[in-house]
């Protein structure tokens, strides 16, 4: 499995090869070749999650049920559904849920997606074309990153630093922005360090791009699972051209229902209609069922409250098991998320280490290499504690029993 470091793969842009691209209203085609590099965050996960004995590698909350969701009668409801294409941006109902969620936006200002994966792909292919420059703060979930690049699109990266509390260099970023530049990416709260920005720095990150006439794109899927105080603001409601992307998979702790979308300016969000044509066409009417009644207010708080709880828990648990382990691990907490990256001290690759201790000890977690951040490894808070704490005995008398290489910190 090759190591991925998103300043080492850094490339310029386009190169030969014809590539059919729709822009606004026209075909145009561009010289480029197409090179798909691995998205190795997801690789690990789908090659091993399902045959580990015990995956504390995903990033959400343990899922819940529809019996745990839905009455009797609205089951009945469900077994009547019929089972036709529907609205292909998403029923009206349901946009009109997701739209209520942000300050004066409209059910023509969302479009809902097979998951949050969907929408950050719809959202590349509407606003980015071959030649574009982005500007990515990572650690990131890197979706929008092998994306932007497999169609030809410059991406820059400005790293969230530990010792600023995963928060990023505002000048570093500022320094980044070249007239090429369309947009700035980023995942908040943030997978996988768990950090939530202040309002303050929310607002100002809002106005470098305000100040350039460039779109702010966040990844808020984690948004919700803030361990204290309340939900995080949205940049939705912080500057006009921004976009979002959430879903129903991470705080929510619904990924099997597949329902995601994306919310911003009309005309984007009617673009990533148009693209939406050619990759699902429409969601499933079970999932929007299901998904507009998550949405409203009451069960959407509770299943929120759910998630914190198990998080809460399950964090105490993970610091207690840090503590007793301070030789080997730190920890900077995560604010919010289901997961949290954990700095160890062995001088081994993170790639290496995740593979021993999943043949070794049947355990998954994840490489800090799929984020170009070796020497960490991120683990799932979300999973249940009959999983995380022999998952964490078994990570601890590994990294006990393999003291060979010597320690590169304290
Ligand atoms: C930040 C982020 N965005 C998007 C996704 C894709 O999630 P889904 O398509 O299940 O909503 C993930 C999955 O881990 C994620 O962590």
């Amino acid at each position: 499995m090759g190591i991925v470091s998103p300043r080492d793969l850094e490339v310029d842009g386009p190169v030969r090869a014809i590539y059919r691209f729709l822009n606004d209203d026209h075909y145009v085609y561009k010289e480029q070749i197409m090179k798909i590099e691995e998205f190795t965050l997801e690789r690990i996960q789908s090659l091993y999650e399902n045959t580990v004995e015990l995956n504390l590698s995903d990033s959400g909350v343990h899922p819940m049920s529809l019996n745990d969701l839905l009455s009797e009668d609205e089951i009945a409801e469900l077994l009547d559904l019929e089972l036709g294409y529907g609205w292909t941006n998403g029923e009206i109902s349901l946009r009109e849920s997701i739209a209520g969620l942000y300050d004066d936006r409209g059910p023509d200002d969302v479009i809902v997606t097979n998951g949050s994966a969907e929408a950050n792909f719809l959202m590349v292919m509407s606003l980015l074309e071959p030649g574009d420059e982005i500007v990515v703060l990572t650690p990131n979930y890197l979706q929008i990153w092998g994306w932007a690049r497999a169609i030809g699109v410059s991406a820059k990266a400005v790293s969230l630093r530990e010792e600023l509390g995963w928060e990023p260099d505002l000048e570093e970023l500022k320094s980044l922005i070249t007239p090429k530049t369309k947009l700035i990416t980023i995942c908040h709260p943030n997978n996988p360090t768990g950090a939530v920005l202040s309002l303050e720095k929310m607002r100002a990150l809002s106005d470098i791009a305000a100040d350039n006439d460039i779109y702010l794109h966040a990844d808020e899927v984690y948004k919700g699972s803030e361990l204290e105080g309340p939900e995080t603001a949205s940049f939705l409601d912080l500057y006009d051209k921004s976009i979002v992307t959430n879903g129903l998979s991470k705080a929510m702790a619904l990924p099997g229902l597949r329902i995601g979308w994306l919310a911003g300016p009309a005309e984007t969000i009617y673009a990533a209609w148009q693209r939406k044509d050619y990759t699902s066409i429409t969601t499933s009417a079970v999932s929007e069922y299901v998904a507009e009644r998550v949405l409203r207010p009451k069960l959407r708080q509770k299943i929120l409250d759910r998630s914190k709880k198990i998080l809460r828990e399950n964090l105490s648990l993970l610091s207690d098991w840090v503590d007793a382990n301070s030789d080997h691990v730190s920890l900077n907490p995560p604010k919010a998320g289901g997961m949290a990256f954990v700095r160890y001290f062995q001088d081994v690759n993170s790639t290496e280490l995740t593979h021993a201790l999943r043949k070794e000890k049947g355990v998954l977690i994840l490489p800090g290499d799929v984020y170009g951040l070796d020497g960490f490894f991120r683990i799932g808070i979300g999973s249940p504690r009959e999983h995380l704490e022999p998952g964490l005995a078994r990570i601890s008398d590994y990294l006990r029993s393999n003291t060979k290489a010597h320690a590169v910190g304290g």
